[in-house]
C-alpha cells in the first residue's frame, strides 16, 4: 500500500509529479510525460492555472466551441460552449438555425434573489428570541455596512433578513434566513461574509441580552444556500404549428403532439425527467463553464428545483393552444458577469465578449435559451429519428481518433458512413478493412 505524505501542497510541481509518478503509476516516463504535454508554453498564463487550486499538477483541457444562429430577444449571439460530449454544440446549433426562421428565443427574468441562512441552536422560549430578533436586526444591517456600500452601490444589497423558527424540523433550530441581490455579481463572497458578520453580531449581541438570559445560543454555520427559487429566468418559444409541417415527414400538429408528449413523460416520471433535465444540463452546464461561473452550485439548485413540488419533474414545458406550439424553461440560475473567475480566466473574457458583454441578468437569459435549446433538439430527435443517429455521427469522430486513424482514412471513412449508420463496432470492422488495403 503506498505511504501517505506529510506537505505535499508545499513541494514543488516537479516533485509533486514525481512523487505521484513513483506512488501511483509505476515512474512510467509515457503517464509523467502527458502531464507535461498539457503544461502551456506561455509561462505567466501556466502560472496563473497553476494558482486557481492546489496542487496544480497540469491542464484539464475541454473543447471550447460556439453555436451560432442564437436569436435571443431579436438580438442575434453565438453562444460559447465548454463541453467534451460530442453532439451537444451540433444539437444547440440545430435547434438555434430551427428557430431562428420561427421568430427566435424570448427571454424574462422572472427574479434575481439569492439565498443565505445563518443556521443556530437555541435553547430558550421562541417569543423572547422573536423580541430579541426585532432590535437585532437594524444591528446585523449596521454591522455589515462596510461589506453592503459598496454593492449598494452597484444596485444590490441585503433585501430581507428574517429569524426561522425550525423547530418543527429540528428540535432547537433556528436560521437567520437572508435575502441578497448581487447585481451582476454570482455574490458567493459577499453573501457568506454578511452571513459571518451576522453570526458574529448574533452571538455578541446575545450574550449582552437580558431578554435571553438563561439561555444559550450556539451558530453551527453561516452559508449562502445554491437553493435560488427566485432567482428564475424564462425562455420560451413559439410558432404557429403550420411552421411544423414536414419534420421527418409528420404533420405539424403530429409532430407538436409528440412533443407535449415527451415533455408530459417527463413530466409524470422520475426516471425519464432524470435524462430529460440531463439534456437541458448539457446546453446550461456548457455555457455556464465557458463563462467562468460554478456549474457545481448550478446544477445542485436546478435540480432541487425540478422537485419543488415534491416529485423531480421536467424543467420544460409545451403546449398547443390555438394552433400556436409553444415549448419553453423555467429555471434557477445564480449567475455572475464580474468577479471570480470572470476577471481571471482568460477564456472566460473571451466567452464573455463574445456574448457581448452581458449583465448577469442578459447571461441568466443565455444560459435557459441554451438548456431549451438543447432540450428541443434531444426531444425533436427522441421522437423522430432516435438519438443514434446524430450520436453516432459525431461519435464517428471519437471513434476514429480512438483507432489512431490518419487524416486520409478519417476522410474516407467519413465519407463511407454518410452511407450508413455509425456503430462501434462497424466503424471498427471497416477500419480495419482499409488499414489491411493500404498496408498491402
Ligand atoms: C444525452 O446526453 C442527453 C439525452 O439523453 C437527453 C434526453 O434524453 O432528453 C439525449
Amino acid at each position: 500500500m503506498p505511504q501517505a505524505i506529510a506537505g505535499f501542497s508545499k513541494l514543488s510541481k516537479d516533485a509533486k509529479i514525481e512523487w505521484v509518478s513513483k506512488t501511483f503509476t509505476q515512474d512510467k516516463p509515457e503517464i509523467k510525460a502527458l502531464l507535461k504535454q498539457y503544461w502551456l508554453e506561455d509561462q505567466s498564463l501556466q502560472q496563473l492555472h497553476d494558482e486557481f487550486i492546489e496542487n496544480t499538477l497540469s491542464n484539464f483541457f475541454l473543447p471550447l466551441g460556439v453555436a451560432p444562429n442564437f436569436l435571443i430577444n431579436e438580438q442575434l449571439y453565438a453562444i460559447p460552449m465548454a463541453i467534451e460530449e460530442s453532439s451537444v454544440v451540433a444539437a444547440a446549433a440545430k435547434a438555434a438555425k430551427f428557430w431562428l426562421d420561427r421568430g427566435g428565443f424570448k427571454t424574462e427574468v422572472l427574479g434575481t434573489e439569492k439565498i443565505g441562512q445563518v443556521h443556530f441552536f437555541y435553547d430558550g422560549d421562541t417569543e423572547k428570541l422573536q423580541h430579541f430578533f426585532e432590535k437585532l436586526e437594524p444591528i446585523l444591517r449596521k454591522d455589515c455596512a462596510a461589506l453592503t456600500d459598496n454593492m449598494e452601490k452597484r444596485g444590490g444589497g441585503i433585501s430581507k433578513i428574517e429569524l426561522r423558527d425550525k423547530n418543527s424540523d429540528l428540535q432547537h433550530y433556528y436560521q437567520i434566513h437572508a435575502v441578497f441581490e448581487t447585481a451582476n455579481a454570482m455574490g458567493a463572497n459577499f453573501i457568506n461574509s454578511c452571513l459571518e458578520q451576522f453570526a458574529k453580531s448574533l452571538q455578541r449581541e446575545a450574550a449582552q441580552s437580558s431578554l435571553l438570559a438563561g439561555s444559550s445560543i450556539e451558530v453551527v454555520m453561516s452559508i449562502l444556500s445554491n437553493y435560488v427559487p427566485q432567482c428564475v429566468v424564462k425562455a420560451t418559444v413559439s410558432c404557429p404549428v403550420a411552421e411544423l409541417e414536414g419534420i421527418e415527414g409528420a404533420s405539424g400538429e403530429e409532430f407538436a403532439k409528440k412533443m407535449i408528449q415527451a415533455v408530459q413523460i417527463a413530466k409524470a416520471e422520475p426516471h425519464r425527467a432524470v435524462t430529460h433535465n440531463k439534456g437541458i444540463m448539457n446546453g446550461i452546464d456548457a455555457v455556464v463553464i465557458a463563462t467562468g461561473n460554478d456549474f457545481r452550485a448550478v446544477e445542485a439548485g436546478v435540480h432541487a428545483y425540478a422537485a419543488k413540488d415534491g416529485m423531480y419533474s421536467s424543467l420544460t414545458h409545451a403546449s398547443l393552444q390555438d394552433g400556436i406550439f409553444s415549448f419553453w424553461i423555467e429555471v434557477p440560475l445564480a449567475l455572475g458577469t464580474v468577479g471570480g473567475l470572470t476577471n481571471l480566466h482568460p477564456l472566460v473574457k473571451w466567452s464573455l465578449e463574445v456574448l457581448q458583454r452581458p449583465s448577469a441578468k442578459q447571461l441568466m437569459e443565455i444560459v435557459a435559451v441554451a438548456g431549451l435549446a438543447q432540450n428541443f433538439a434531444a426531444l425533436h430527435a427522441l421522437v423522430t429519428s432516435g438519438i443514434q443517429k446524430g450520436h453516432m455521427k459525431m461519435h464517428l469522430m471519437n471513434i476514429l481518433n480512438q483507432l489512431g486513424a490518419t487524416p486520409s482514412e478519417k476522410e474516407q471513412l467519413i465519407q463511407e458512413f454518410k452511407q450508413q449508420t455509425a456503430t462501434h463496432s462497424n466503424v471498427v470492422q471497416a477500419f480495419e478493412k482499409l488499414r489491411a488495403a493500404s498496408t498491402k
